[in-house]
């Protein structure tokens, strides 16, 4: 598969782009395409473009952009129709030396589906700092995904399998995707408050 990663050249993007790099071909899609060839240089086979180029190219496209820049990937609605989109973008403020979920009423995967109505819109990968992936990683993660049909779920949860230690659950429907996102903020507020160190999630069922 050809998999663009929008944002990629930030610390997650990087980060995914490895892990998915021995399985398929890497876009690092860059708002400047020279910033874009420069990290896909870090990745074994990546290539580098502007968003557009990227999300054009690809079978697949990752939002790995923050918060604030949502409202810029309205210009790619031609660019991923018809595509799997996966949004593992977190709404997240400062408050007090903590951070706190700041979508309104909504979240940004839902944001995402609304402006880009012709992909497949899920969650993954939100709750997992970049440190988690890579060859040193703690392995046996739950990767939460929300998704509106269970076929846009099963697309999506192929992609988590291919990175090691992680296994998908599934969410339910976009609208929880507030509660995935929001998880986020909740992992990092309790590492800074507990000095646990870095924290992303695993469920755990009853033993017998
Ligand atoms: N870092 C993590 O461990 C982690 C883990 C899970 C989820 N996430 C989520 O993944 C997303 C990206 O995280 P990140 O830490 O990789 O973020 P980041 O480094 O702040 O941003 C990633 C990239 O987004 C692009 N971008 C587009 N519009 C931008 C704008 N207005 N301002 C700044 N950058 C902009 C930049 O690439 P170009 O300038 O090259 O286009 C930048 O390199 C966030 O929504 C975050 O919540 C992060």
């Amino acid at each position: 598969m050809k998999v663009a990663i929008i944002g990629g050249t930030g610390k997650m993007g990087i980060a995914l782009g490895v892990e998915l790099s021995t399985i398929n071909d890497v876009i690092i899609g860059s708002r400047d395409a020279a910033r874009g060839r420069a990290a896909a240089a870090r990745i074994k086979g990546a290539e580098g473009m502007d968003y557009h180029g990227a999300s054009n190219a690809a079978d697949i496209v990752i939002f790995a952009i923050p918060y604030r820049a949502i409202g810029s990937v309205a210009e790619l609605a031609d660019d991923v129709s018809g595509k799997l989109l996966i949004s593992l973008i977190n709404p997240m403020e400062a408050e007090g030396g903590l951070l706190r979920y700041s979508a309104q009423g909504t979240s940004a995967a839902e944001e995402l589906a609304g402006t880009l109505r012709g992909g497949r819109v899920a969650t993954a990968f939100n709750n997992v700092p970049a440190g988690f992936f890579g060859k040193d990683a703690t392995p046996q993660v739950d990767v939460l995904v929300a998704a509106d049909t269970k076929e846009t779920y099963e697309e999506a949860a192929a992609l988590v399998r291919q990175v090691r230690g992680m296994r998908p659950l599934y969410a339910g429907p976009l609208f929880q995707a507030r509660i995935v996102e929001s998880i986020t903020p909740l992992v990092l507020n309790l590492a800074k408050l507990n000095g646990t160190g870095s924290l992303t999630t695993r469920f755990v069922t009853k033993r017998g």
